[in-house]
């Protein structure tokens, strides 16, 4: 990881406190502070409480194995099928004709609904479809789609045969997608002729074929027709419509029985070295977890629209659009648009039209709506909802006070949710109905999760100290390892402060009532937009262009993205930095890593400042951006260079 600061700067401003009223307290479906105490004193006992509201096909002989560290076992030898008990347990408790999932098309008038029954339907025909393509327990099938209902329906037909999925965000690159079905061996891809972005109709096919070149596991692909293309040059014995690969499929499929600590999937994320990690998460604990979470954060009744804008793409489309909502038989919207298409209020329009009464979303949009103005949200009827939650980055006070009075209409409380890829599940949060809200603190850890905040040497600090955030006891929903990294995951999250001890790679402090102030990522992950990137990514992408030598990659505050990342870069000898270098290089980086991966920004400069074994110190460049004075330059074997660059930079 970067090199660790012995001291973290956090602001301390603080605003008023919200005290939940009275009325919503009573309502609240937990609200008994006790709960803590509770969960605290019987850890095990309270998870697997929870996983006693799952349908297991055989119960664990044991809860949580934690013998040999970092490697944790949740619910062993207890046996369960995810798709069943996100879908089938629904409708033997006679909900089938429950609407389990909306689909809201980027075209206005295009959505669909599916109901218990029909989801599961669905579900089996793909399922039954995979395995015709001869996927079986085990295989690792590649998601690359836009927001189709198919991408929802595929993790479930994978989850039902015991087939690992793997999702790609549609954003990335035919490199990005490349390196990550290499790394997972996946046999089967699954991807789109194309989609629609802002009412443009955009190939998707094209980024698949590309990736497909260099991916030679790759035995089948199924194609989703999105667009109704007719110029797609197939390989008869490749690829497959999926429309076709489903058409005379069963509706039924048996499900998988599989054991509780067998991989459910992987989600790549970006970590401090160029290489993505494979985030490796399991079936038992992974929907116990996720589950738990979804219903006390979000204090969800059976009659509760949800919505959660996040892309499944991400973890938080995981598990807080598809497995959370659904192992509790909540109704779930999926969205293929954006926010401002065709018009600024669309977020509101679907509110609306479906009378949502819990959103799920992100800072970074928030800070957009706020920048559009409240013409938009106040053109709609939200008076459905009545619970908000934020999840991806720090949400700045003024932001969260906006999201409050405005779209919240000052009634609805704010779940602050912070956790990660890695965690799988919240982590610290609030619970409505319970918790005092701080705007800008995401609260308290969940019950029975133990936070804390260590120093550089790995002792708690005081109360408003800055420091980085840890957690010292296992949870269910905690991935498992790295996919065929065992050494890397335990080098990245379980070797700063001990073999028990997860370093969550975020700099936080705990204030005196307990309320965590998450700052943000301490190591060269860049958080844009509520997105993980791995500035060693870019950098790598960078100095693959010829006219490059040496690149450094930081980010720069941002009002509305929280952080954008910016290249200072050194050329080859004889070249010169000019405009069109500069969008040539931009435009590099995009196409190996994707879109959201475009630096805002290219520096050319002689040099960096650099340590005298020739390390780059990235701190000071990163300090150089947010306006701050650089520290300390003393040990630089060049510390002229700062001042160069201070006069470029401000
Ligand atoms: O830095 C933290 C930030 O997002 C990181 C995790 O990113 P990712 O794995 O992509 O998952 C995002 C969705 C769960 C964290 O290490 N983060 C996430 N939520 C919050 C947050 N920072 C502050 N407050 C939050 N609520």
């Amino acid at each position: 990881m970067a090199e660790k600061e012995s001291h973290i700067e956090t602001s301390m401003e603080e605003t008023k406190k919200y005290s939940p009223p009275e009325e919503f307290k009573k309502k609240a479906n937990m609200n008994d502070p006790g709960i803590y105490k509770y969960a605290e004193e019987n850890y095990e006992e309270f998870w697997a409480g929870h996983a006693e509201n799952l349908e297991w096909y055989k119960k664990w002989d044991k809860v949580l194995d934690w013998e040999n560290p970092p490697f944790a076992k949740w619910f062993v030898n207890g046996k369960i099928n995810a798709s069943y008990n996100c879908i089938d347990r629904h409708i033997k408790d006679g909900k089938g004709d429950k609407v389990a999932l909306i689909w809201e098309g980027e075209p206005i008038d295009e959505s669909t609904k599916y109901t218990f029954n029909e989801l599961k339907e669905e579900v089996c025909k793909f399922a039954n479809g995979l395995k015709e393509l001869g996927v079986g327990k085990g295989d690792v099938v590649t998601f690359y789609l836009p927001m189709v209902p198919e991408l929802a329906i595929g993790l479930l037909a994978c989850a039902r045969i015991g087939a690992p999925h793997s999702v790609v965000f549609g954003g990335f690159s035919p490199t990005a997608l490349a390196d990550r079905v290499h790394d997972s061996e996946s046999k089967v891809l699954v991807t789109a002729d194309g989609y629609y972005r802002r009412g443009k109709k955009l190939n998707m096919w094209e980024n698949a074929l590309e990736s497909l070149e260099s991916t030679p596991t790759v035995e089948k692909v199924v194609i989703v027709d999105r667009m109704g293309r007719k110029d797609l040059e197939l390989d008869d014995s490749r690829d497959v419509y999926y429309h076709k690969l489903v058409a005379e499929q069963s509706t039924e499929c048996e499900p998988e029985q599989m054991d509780a600590e067998d991989m459910l999937f992987l989600m790549y994320t970006s970590g401090t070295t160029g290489k993505p990690k494979g985030v490796l998460h399991t079936t038992g604990g992974y929907l116990t977890g996720t589950m738990t979470t979804f219903k006390w954060v979000f204090d969800i009744k059976d009659e509760d629209i949800y919505w959660c804008t996040a892309d499944i793409g991400w973890i938080t489309g995981h598990s807080y659009l598809v497995y959370g909502p659904l192992a509790n038989g909540t109704t779930t919207i999926m969205f293929e648009g954006s926010p401002d298409y065709p018009d600024k209020d669309r977020f509101w329009k679907i509110v609306e039209k479906y009378k949502v009464t819990v959103l799920y979303t992100a800072p970074t949009a928030i800070r957009l709506f706020m920048k559009w103005g409240r013409e938009y949200p106040d053109r709609c009827d939200l008076s459905t909802l009545r619970l908000l939650g934020s999840v991806g980055e720090p949400i700045n006070p003024k932001a969260w006070e906006w999201y409050h009075k405005v779209i919240g209409d000052s009634r609805c409380p704010i779940v602050d949710t912070w956790w990660q890829t890695e965690t799988g599940m919240i982590l610290i949060t609030p619970l409505p109905g319970i918790t005092d809200l701080k705007p800008g603190s995401a609260t308290r850890p969940f019950p029975g999760i133990q936070a804390d905040i260590f120093d550089a040497g790995g002792s708690p600090l005081e109360p408003n100290q800055g420091g980085y955030l840890v957690l010292k006891r296992p949870w269910p929903s905690m991935l498992r390892t790295l996919y065929k990294n065992p050494e890397r995951f335990k080098k990245t999250y379980w070797s700063e402060y001990g073999i028990n001890i997860y370093f969550a790679g975020d700099g936080a402090r705990k204030d005196e009532d307990g309320y965590f102030w998450v700052v943000g990522r301490i190591d060269d992950v860049l958080n844009v937009a509520g997105h993980r990137l791995s500035t060693m990514e870019m950098e790598s992408a960078l100095v693959d262009h010829p006219a490059v030598a040496e690149a450094a990659v930081v980010g720069r505050p941002d009002d509305l993205k929280g952080h954008v990342p910016v290249a200072y870069v050194i050329l080859e000898g004889g070249r010169t930095g000019s405009d069109e270098l500069a969008k040539e290089l931009i435009g590099h980086v995009g196409k190996i890593i994707g879109p959201i991966g475009r630096p805002a920004g290219v520096y050319f400069s002689e040099d960096l400042p650099k340590t005298r074994s020739g390390k780059i110190m990235r701190r000071i460049l990163k300090r150089l951006e947010a306006g701050e004075e650089p520290g300390d330059t003393s040990t630089l074997r060049n510390p002229e260079i700062v001042e160069e660059l201070k006069n470029r930079v401000q």
